[in-house]
């Protein structure tokens, strides 16, 4: 392409992310000309220390974020993380007509509503697949392949670190705590795991998949959500006895039907148990994949590298090529499609199943007196399974489906039995026929 003009890159934040991204745009700069239509010319890289990033072109270098967002640049790409201030800068680069390629879940958790308006305004691109669960094409799928059909619902395992934690569960028997730090001292976890085993990860990639999937605003705020840190060896073994494993799941679905006229979704990241035999159930240690049911498609899993710095840069990339493209041709990408404005329902009246095992006394009329309680909330009993020990007895009970204020009112209610020596694991259940 002798001659065109080139798409000038910034680059704001040089850390794992970055640094791969800056190595493939040096390495592969001649296939990204050809693919673009265009040369993709890296004009700076914004951080803090220029000093500790030997490993990319100095004379790139700068600490002034906003002179170089401020600059010539088509495209400004951030891999920064957290609020603000990339939240200040990205609506500086959208209103001053630049593209914007980000990985930062929390700020379009938050505030993509502000930022498609800030893009709509001047036409420039806002592109993010990098934002959730890492390498895997998934928001294009969804904002463009799937724009034709009716998405039902999106369930996935978002989150590595929990996953490798119960993982590690779930083959080898041990607790919360033991599995957590071993996955910290072999780096799946970091030293604040916080914002991974308390779920605020998966909560943000939740809100923006539920965004996409369902043409409707969703902030992390309307996101339900429990991490992994309550669930016991008990809760895995039990999980196990019934030919089901644990898995942190994000779950954004479509609740309709009779009883509630006004269709709306339900959004939630919690803990559950899905059978052995779901496709969620073989993925292990720090992969990623996200289960989507449509009308039409049917179901599909999309599978892969949901963290780390060679795969995020691989969608970063992949944006950077559509956006750089888009450029070449005086085009636009998709905008923001919230148009079907679906409420989010709250997440005691969200339609969930139940596991829960028991230890009771082994008398008559226990099992009757226990399952007096679910017919006082209106939960109907999917299955029973009782053993004999030698004074008492366990029994495993899991539901139909039913609002989760119900589900949990109704295990309240158990503890409190006299006939109830202990409730070992309660746990929702997914991925089967309600
Ligand atoms: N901390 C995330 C994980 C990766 O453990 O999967 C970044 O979203």
């Amino acid at each position: 392409m002798p001659g065109q003009k080139p798409i000038k890159v910034a680059l704001l934040g040089c850390g794992t992310v970055g640094t791969e991204v800056v190595r493939l745009l040096t390495d592969q700069a001649a296939d990204l000309t050809a693919r673009v239509g265009a040369p993709v010319e890296l004009a700076g890289i914004a951080v803090r220390k220029p000093n500790k990033h030997r490993e990319v072109p100095a004379e790139l270098l700068t600490t002034d974020v906003d002179a170089l967002v401020e600059s010539d640049v088509d495209v400004v790409v951030e891999v920064v993380g957290g609020i603000e201030p990339a939240r200040t800068w990205l609506l500086k680069a959208l209103t001053a007509g630049k593209s914007v390629v980000t990985a930062n879940k929390a700020l379009l958790a938050e505030y993509s509503g502000e930022l498609f308006e800030a893009a709509d305004a001047t036409g420039a691109d806002l592109y993010f697949e990098a934002a959730v669960a890492g390498a895997i094409p998934l928001l294009r799928p969804l904002r463009e392949s799937l724009a034709g059909d009716r998405i039902t619902r999106v369930m996935g395992i978002v989150n590595g670190t929990t996953n490798f934690i119960l993982s590690g569960m779930d083959s080898t028997g041990a607790g919360y705590a033991e599995t957590l730090e071993e996955a910290t001292r072999l780096g799946y976890a970091e030293a604040d795991p916080t914002a991974d085993v308390d779920g605020f990860d998966a909560a943000s990639k939740a809100a923006i998949l539920a965004s996409l999937a369902f043409h409707s605003r969703v902030t992390a705020a309307d996101v339900y959500r429990e991490g992994i840190a309550s669930v016991s060896a008990a809760d895995i073994a039990a999980a196990k006895g019934l030919g089901r494993t644990v898995k942190l799941l994000a779950i954004c679905e479509r609740v309709s039907g009779a009883e509630h006229a006004e269709e709306s979704i339900s959004v939630r990241v919690h803990p559950a148990m899905i059978p052995r035999t779901h496709p969620l159930a073989g993925v292990h240690g720090a992969f990623n994949a996200v289960f989507v049911e449509a009308d039409a498609a049917g179901e599909m899993m999309f599978y892969g590298k949901g963290a780390g710095g060679a795969p995020t840069a691989s969608a970063v990339l992949g944006d950077l090529v559509a956006v750089a493209r888009n450029r070449v041709v005086s085009g636009r990408g998709p905008r923001e499609s919230a148009y079907a404005g679906l409420p989010v329902r709250p997440m005691g009246q969200a339609p969930t199943r139940y596991h829960i095992s028991l230890d009771v006394a082994d008398r008559p009329g226990v099992l009757s007196q226990v399952a007096a309680v679910f017919a006082e909330h209106d939960v109907s009993i999917a299955a029973v399974r009782q053993e004999g020990r030698v004074d008492d007895a366990s029994l495993v009970i899991v539901t139909h489906a039913a609002t989760d204020a119900a589900l949990r009112s109704t295990v309240d209610k158990i503890g409190g039995l006299p006939v109830v020596r202990e409730v070992v694991s309660v746990m929702r259940v997914e991925g089967e026929e309600t």
